[in-house]
Parts: C-alpha cells; sequence; structure tokens
C-alpha cells in the first residue's frame, strides 16, 4: 500500500517536473518563442479527440482540463460589475459608470482589482469588459458598458484590461459585435455598411487587441449583416484574427452556436457553454470528409493553450487564498469608482450641497433609496457583502433627522430580483393597498376565458368569474392559447387612475378601458417592466376592462392594478416632505426591470414622475436621485426640480459616495458618456431601433440608418440640443479654457500637439473634463461635425491652473476608406475643438493638413 502511494507521488511529482520543464518557467520568463514550443510539445501528446474535448466548454462556466498533458482546468466568472461567482463579492461601479469618470487610471485600478478578485476565487478568465456601443436607452444592458463613443470607450477598455491582466487572469472583450439591443438578442440581425462598423462599433474591439493585448475576446450572440457572429468569417477572420492580428481565444457568448461546422470554419475556438455543435459527433465526420481540417482544430486548441500559458495557468495555482475576499482595499476601489462617476446634471441656485449647519431634517423618498441596487440585472450582477443604500450613505454623513418613506405603493423590503416574484409582490400590493383603501367600489367581478390558439378565435372556455381582490388576475394553463379577461371597475373618486399592467418578457397583451385599445405590448419587443396609463374616471361611472393576454410559456402569469391618483403617493412621504429642510427623492430601476435580455422603458417606472411632481411641490428643496443605466424620459419633472444627480449603478459604495457630495464633501466629478436625449423621438436611432416585424422564418433586421451618427455625432452635426450633451457633467466650482496652441508634434504631417490650460475659477476644489473633438470640413466624405479625439481629467484647487498637452496621430484625423478599405486621412482644414462638453467647447481653431 505504502509502495503505491509512494510510486503515485513520485509519479505525480514527475508529471509536473516533465510540464515544468517542457513548459517552461512562470509567467512573464517566457519568450514568445518559449511559449510557442511549449504549445508545441503540449499538441502534440494530444488525441484529436482531446483537442475536440478542449475547444467546447462544460459545467456553464467551465473550460475542459486536459489531464494527460497536464492541462488544468479553466474558470471562467462574468464581469463587469464585480467577479461573479455568486457571492459574496465586492461590486463596483459598473460599466458606463466607470466610463462616467472619464478616468483611465480608475479604470486600470478597477480591472487591478477585479484581477485580484478573480485570483482570490481561483478564476483564470474574467468576462468582462463589454464595449458595445449604446445606441438606445431601453437596451437593458446599457449598463455594463463604457457609453455612445468609440475613443472614450477604448480609452477606458484598454487600462480596465491591462490592469485584470497584471494579476495574471485573462479579460475578455465582448461582445464581438454590433450587440447594441437586447430584444431578440439571439435571432435579430445588426445591419451596418462597413464605414459604420469600423468607426463605431468596432474600435474599442481593436484598441483591447492591439493596445491591451486581450487575451480573450467573446463573440456575440446576434447576426451581423445577416450571419451569427460566431459564422461570420468577415469579423472573426479576416478583421479579428487577420488585421489585428489577434492569438488569444475568440469564445462564443453562451449558446450563441448554431452551426459546429461553420464556427469551426469562421474562425471561432471555443464554444461556451459547452461542446454542444462543435462536439466529437459533429467534428469528427466533418474532419473525415475535409469539411473542416485538423490543422483548423490545431490552431483553435494552440490558442486556448498559448493563452493558459501566457498567463501562468500551467505553472501556479490560480486561487491565491491570501487575498481577502471581504477586501477593505477593493472596497476603497468600490468607493472611488462611485465618487469618480456619480454626474450633476442640474443644480439650479446652488441648492446642492446642503449645508449641514442648515439642514435640521432630510426627507430622503422614494424606491431606490433603500435598499441599494448596486447594479443592473442578469449576468454582470454580483451580490455584495454590505452594500450602501442611498438612505444609509445619507443617514450616516449627517447628524440632522433623517426620515424616510418609500412613498410609492409597492414592496420594497428584500425586493427579489426573480422577474416573476417581482411582477407578483407589485402588483399584489398594489391591489392590495386599494382593496384595504376601499378604492374598489365593487363587489367586482373578472370573466376569465381561455382560448385554444393566439387568435382568439373558436369557443372560449369561461374557466369562472371570480372577485377582484388583492391577488394578482387568476391564470389558467393555456399552453399555445390564449386568455381574455373582462372585467368592471367603479371607482369611488372622480379623478385620473393609473391601470398597471404586468406580464413576462415574452407574453403579449392588449388593454382595453371602456372599448378603447390604451395599451399594447408585443411579444418580447418590450420590457418585462410594469406598463401603465393615466386615465380619468368618474365616481360611480363603471368602466368596462378588458386584456387580451397571449403568454409565451405554458405557466402564464398576469397582473393588473388601478389605482386612483390622489392615493400614488403615500401620505407620510407628503408629510415628511413638508416638515424637511431638504428632501432627496430616489428614482429609477433595478435589477429586474434595467437587465439583460430585456429592453427597459424610457420612461420612469410607475408613479415615480408622480412622486417627484407631488414631492417637488411641497419642497422647494427637492433633489432627484436616478439609479439608471442612462436616460429616462425626465420631460414630466425636470423643470420643476432645482437639483438632479445622475448615480448611474454605482456599486457597493454608491450610498457612501452620493452623501459626500450631497453634503459638498466632494465636488461631483462624472461626466455623461451618451447623450441624454430629450425624448426618444429626438433619438438618431428612433426609427431604426425596433426590427421591422418579419414573416416566419425570416431573420428580423435592424439597420443602423444613421451610420455613424449615433449620439453626439448627430446632435452637432444637425444643430439640435439635447436634454444633456455627451461629455456634460456640473461641479460645485467652474473651469476656464485658455491658451489654445495647435503645432505639429513631428515631421509626419498628421502628428500634432494640442496645448491649452485650464483653471479652476470657483471657490471649491474640483475636477473637470478637458475634451477635444477634431472636425473635418474639408473631408470627401461626410463626416460628423466633431468626433472625441482626446481628453484628459484634471483635478484643481480654487485658482490653480493646469497645463494639458494633447497628441493627435493619423487616426485622430481618419475615416474609414471603403474603396480601399483602410483608415484614410484627407488632406485639408480640420478644426479642432476644446472644452467640456460636446456642446460647450470655448477653444476652437483650425489647421491644414498638406498631402
Ligand atoms: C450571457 C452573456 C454574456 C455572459 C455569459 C455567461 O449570455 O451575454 O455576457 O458573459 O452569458 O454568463
Amino acid at each position: 500500500m505504502r509502495m503505491r502511494i509512494l510510486a503515485k507521488c513520485l509519479t505525480l511529482c514527475l508529471l509536473f517536473l516533465c510540464n515544468y520543464l517542457s513548459l517552461g518557467q512562470t509567467q512573464g520568463q517566457d519568450t514568445n518563442a518559449q511559449i510557442e514550443r511549449r504549445v508545441d510539445n503540449i499538441l502534440a501528446k494530444m488525441t484529436l479527440e482531446n483537442k475536440i474535448r478542449l475547444i467546447g466548454g462544460y459545467d456553464d462556466m467551465l473550460v475542459h482540463a486536459i489531464p494527460s498533458v497536464g492541462f488544468p482546468q479553466l474558470r471562467t466568472a462574468d464581469g463587469p460589475e464585480g467577479v461573479r461567482t455568486w457571492g459574496p463579492e465586492t461590486a463596483y461601479a459598473a460599466g458606463i459608470a466607470l466610463a462616467a469618470t472619464w478616468n483611465p487610471d480608475m479604470a486600470r485600478r478597477l480591472g487591478e482589482s477585479m484581477g485580484s478578485d478573480a485570483r482570490a476565487e481561483g478564476v483564470h478568465i474574467l468576462l468582462a469588459p463589454g464595449v458595445n456601443i449604446v445606441r438606445a436607452p431601453m437596451d437593458g444592458r446599457d449598463f455594463e458598458y463604457f457609453g455612445e463613443d468609440p475613443f472614450l470607450a477604448s480609452r477606458i477598455a484598454v487600462p480596465f484590461i491591462q490592469g485584470v491582466q497584471s494579476k495574471g487572469v485573462v479579460a475578455t472583450v465582448k461582445h464581438f459585435a454590433a450587440n447594441n439591443l437586447e430584444y431578440g438578442r439571439s435571432y435579430v440581425s445588426s445591419d451596418m455598411d462597413e464605414r459604420t462598423l469600423r468607426e463605431i462599433y468596432l474600435p474599442a474591439f481593436e484598441a483591447a487587441v492591439k493596445e491591451a493585448h486581450v487575451g480573450s475576446v467573446m463573440s456575440a450572440l446576434n447576426l451581423v449583416n445577416g450571419e451569427y457572429a460566431a459564422e461570420n468569417r468577415h469579423l472573426n477572420v479576416d478583421i479579428l484574427k487577420g488585421e489585428w492580428g489577434f492569438d488569444g481565444i475568440l469564445m462564443s457568448d453562451w449558446g450563441a452556436v448554431h452551426n459546429g461546422v461553420a464556427s469551426a470554419n469562421a474562425g471561432l475556438d471555443l464554444e461556451m457553454a459547452s461542446g454542444q455543435f462543435m462536439s466529437l459527433e459533429t467534428l469528427l465526420p466533418a474532419i473525415e470528409s475535409g469539411k473542416v481540417s485538423e490543422s483548423t482544430i490545431d490552431d483553435k486548441v494552440r490558442r486556448i493553450i498559448r493563452t493558459a500559458v501566457r498567463f501562468g495557468f500551467l505553472d501556479r495555482e490560480q486561487l491565491d487564498v491570501n487575498i481577502p475576499l471581504f477586501n477593505r482595499a477593493a472596497n476603497k476601489i468600490a468607493l472611488d469608482s462611485a465618487r469618480e462617476s456619480i454626474t450633476l446634471l442640474k443644480n439650479e441656485g446652488h441648492v446642492l450641497p446642503l449645508d449641514r449647519a442648515k439642514i435640521k431634517t432630510i426627507a430622503v423618498i422614494g424606491p431606490n433609496a433603500w435598499p441599494a441596487f448596486p447594479g443592473g440585472g442578469g449576468s454582470s450582477q454580483v451580490l455584495p457583502f454590505a452594500p450602501v443604500s442611498i438612505l444609509q450613505g445619507i443617514a450616516d454623513a449627517t447628524d440632522a433627522k433623517v426620515l424616510y418613506a418609500r412613498g410609492l405603493s409597492a414592496d420594497a423590503a428584500g425586493l427579489p430580483l426573480e422577474n416573476d416574484v417581482y411582477a407578483k409582490t407589485v402588483y399584489g400590493n398594489a391591489l392590495e393597498r386599494a382593496a384595504t383603501n376601499d378604492v374598489w367600489g365593487g363587489p367586482e367581478t373578472v370573466k376569465i376565458e381561455a382560448y385554444t390558439d393566439k387568435d382568439f378565435s373558436g369557443t372560449p372556455k369561461i374557466l369562472h368569474s371570480r372577485r377582484i381582490d388583492a391577488a394578482h388576475l387568476h391564470t389558467p394553463i393555456v399552453v399555445g392559447g390564449s386568455i381574455r379577461y373582462t372585467a368592471s371597475f367603479t371607482p369611488i373618486f372622480s379623478e385620473s387612475h393609473l391601470f398597471l399592467i404586468s406580464v413576462q418578457a415574452e407574453d403579449s397583451y392588449k388593454l382595453w378601458v371602456n372599448g378603447e385599445q390604451v395599451l399594447e405590448k408585443k411579444a418580447g419587443y418590450d420590457s418585462q417592466s410594469t406598463n401603465w396609463i393615466e386615465l380619468p374616471l368618474e365616481r360611480d361611472k363603471t368602466a368596462s376592462i378588458r386584456i387580451d393576454y397571449v403568454p409565451s410559456q405554458g405557466h402564464p402569469q398576469i397582473s393588473l392594478g388601478v389605482l386612483p391618483e390622489s392615493q400614488l403617493v403615500s401620505e407620510e412621504a407628503k408629510r415628511i416632505a413638508k416638515q424637511a429642510d431638504a428632501v432627496i427623492v430616489s428614482v429609477g430601476f433595478d435589477p429586474s426591470v434595467e437587465c439583460e435580455g430585456h429592453e427597459r422603458p424610457f420612461a420612469l417606472p410607475w408613479g415615480q414622475d408622480r412622486l417627484i411632481q407631488t414631492i417637488s411641490a411641497l419642497n422647494k428643496r427637492t433633489i432627484v436621485t436616478l439609479t439608471s443605466g442612462g436616460n429616462v424620459d425626465m420631460r414630466p419633472w425636470l423643470d420643476r426640480v432645482p437639483a438632479l444627480v445622475h448615480t448611474w449603478y454605482p456599486g457597493q459604495q454608491g450610498g457612501t459616495a452620493l452623501a459626500e457630495i450631497i453634503f459638498g464633501d466632494r465636488s461631483p466629478e462624472g461626466h455623461l458618456p451618451v447623450t441624454f436625449d430629450r425624448s426618444w423621438e429626438d433619438s438618431p436611432v428612433h426609427n431604426s431601433y425596433y426590427a421591422p416585424l418579419t414573416k416566419q422564418g425570416e431573420i428580423p433586421r435592424v439597420t443602423y440608418s444613421e451610420g455613424v451618427f449615433v449620439g453626439y455625432r448627430y446632435y452637432t452635426s444637425k444643430n439640435i440640443t439635447p436634454q444633456f450633451p455627451f461629455g456634460f457633467g456640473l461641479s460645485y466650482t467652474n473651469f476656464s479654457f485658455t491658451h489654445l496652441v495647435v503645432t505639429p508634434a513631428t515631421s509626419k504631417v498628421d502628428d500634432y500637439s494640442v496645448d491649452f490650460d485650464v483653471t479652476n475659477i470657483g471657490k471649491v476644489s474640483g475636477s473637470d473634463v478637458a475634451q477635444l473633438y477634431v472636425g473635418d470640413p474639408s473631408s470627401a466624405v461626410i463626416r460628423p461635425e466633431k468626433e472625441l479625439k482626446g481628453f484628459d481629467k484634471v483635478r484643481l484647487e480654487p485658482g490653480q491652473t493646469k497645463h494639458i498637452s494633447i497628441k493627435l496621430d493619423s487616426r485622430s484625423f481618419a475615416y474609414w476608406d471603403v474603396i480601399h478599405s483602410a483608415w484614410h486621412v484627407d488632406p485639408g482644414r480640420f478644426t479642432i475643438y476644446v472644452g467640456d462638453s460636446s456642446e460647450n467647447t470655448p477653444l476652437k481653431t483650425d489647421i491644414v493638413l498638406k498631402r
């Protein structure tokens, strides 16, 4: 027995030694030639079966170990809000918030911290960052990404990736490419011309590969110009691996492979979450018949091994138990990421900061005040140890009396994250409230008719009539069918009433009140969040209600609520607002609504507009805080409130950071990484965001008809002022820009140095983001008025001036020339703009680039 153990130990030692000798030493010590030799050695020892095994993941997040060649199992984990291993863990400010810092150094520190977290959890491959460009605020994943501008996204992505990878962890830039919507994300094609693809949707990926040497790229779920991203040779073979020279792993998004042979031949190296299509069953016969060559498989295996060798996975354990999980240093970085990202959008009459000496009572009101909402929903969501809510942040930062009321009748306590439970809770409560307040003229009944098809044809089966009570509507099981609800409602108040309706995201319905269709939701296209409409009703005048509901699955769930307007905002909220010296109204979304796989509405969730209107009418010092991944419809209330602070999804220290800003311990620093449109109709993508309906079997296609004119590129070119421009963000101090000088930096015709001064002309210290835009009025093709080509975040004491020097190179002046398939600079006049938003560029000069 002893001998056997000894023999086993010896074999293990020998195996390890062999690996050590043949595979070289630790990360960083191997030269490229040594790495390639190690890779060749391992590859030579692998059977074809083992090679195919390696290129398909397993158990949702893992890459297979191949013990016979000493290749370890690799563990992946999601980001970018933290390292998601289903908690508890550190939650940092979300991607969009990181972009709002406009601080590459912050991105590097955050990346380093996430790299350490990954090591503390034994994660080899972090599935972050996400660099898809934000086109429309309804995309439920905007909060994960770095905004609308490819230059800003690149400057944040590169140091983030370098930070992660400096800790011996592979970063994954995703989703390659043009994954700019969440509805139908697995079957809609993003269609655009080559110039738009190159100038807007690819540069952040290009920078990740060329500058940050990212170890892994994740292909997108969607189609691009009619081909699934995983099968798109133009993207994967021509551009990523050809032009950009990417030598790492191209993995699929989870479930994004549809054809093993096509994906294998189109450059995909690793199918996740399992080798369902790039499998032995598919690939062995394909290799035999010559449809896929063995060298194609070898190239994939080589890339996976190369990346593992490069990052040291064959030479050390990835799990480092000496790195704390409950990490004070990481918590500080989470705090800094929130501090630098929170963006002050309005501050009329300097209502902020609040003066601690004068404020004795503060009312904190609204659904987003508590609990904390560190991030949006979906695969990026992490479970932090102890997130700080807005309510707690404010209460911890002051000796004043802090009064709290949720203000709206919905359940806040431990808001469940499962979407269906959430819907139930909201509606359960909405109806409960209605019932307990006796607003139903009742007794009311609802007739439930189930149809066997989706068209409400044939003879319905009348299930039963029942009294409407404090529960969601009874939902019979109707696989493949539809349900009609008919009810009546007799109000006891003459006023506007809110009709609230909620279903699951893939369901559809139409709601009629008094014979008129007032709401409609199409399957899959709209958000899963509660839809609502306000309608005037008269006391004792019975209103008829009809809902035609088509559930997407066998277990339908629908909820309806009717609330009189006067019952919407709670009495407690009104009373504390009246007596407080200042009010914080915290509104916005939560992870069940702003979530991967779904669209969210442009309007705030139900009741929140009215909450702001009601509270701001009672207290002039009403400060609105907004939790969301981007813009919302602010028209119903923006003019009525003096201050608006956008918190994005600020991570676990959001409440602390917000309170520092509210009380003036720090000046706000965030600047918008996206344009905030006044209305959805104003947006340049308004007519091209939703794919036109298609016939069965046809691919729904979104044509990016705005071309390169996305976000501020559209607004500045059309001379239209949005609600808040790209790059905008207020501080408690003011800055001036002076002394612009543009000089050739080298003898090359398109190398320039742009120099100018920024001065803090206010009374407190603060920071600003100096932004440099380039315009090309003499170009042969139509180009945007201004494009961001440089920026620098400066922190200045009152009266202090800093000289800034930004370099421009040929790419700063170039556009994608479709005829020659290359970046091209048209000689002639260029305009250089400097300022602190796409709208505010007080410095401007022209230069002429000679041939
Ligand atoms: C998803 C996401 C992707 C994520 C992956 C693993 O489908 O689109 O971003 O990394 O699943 O959770």
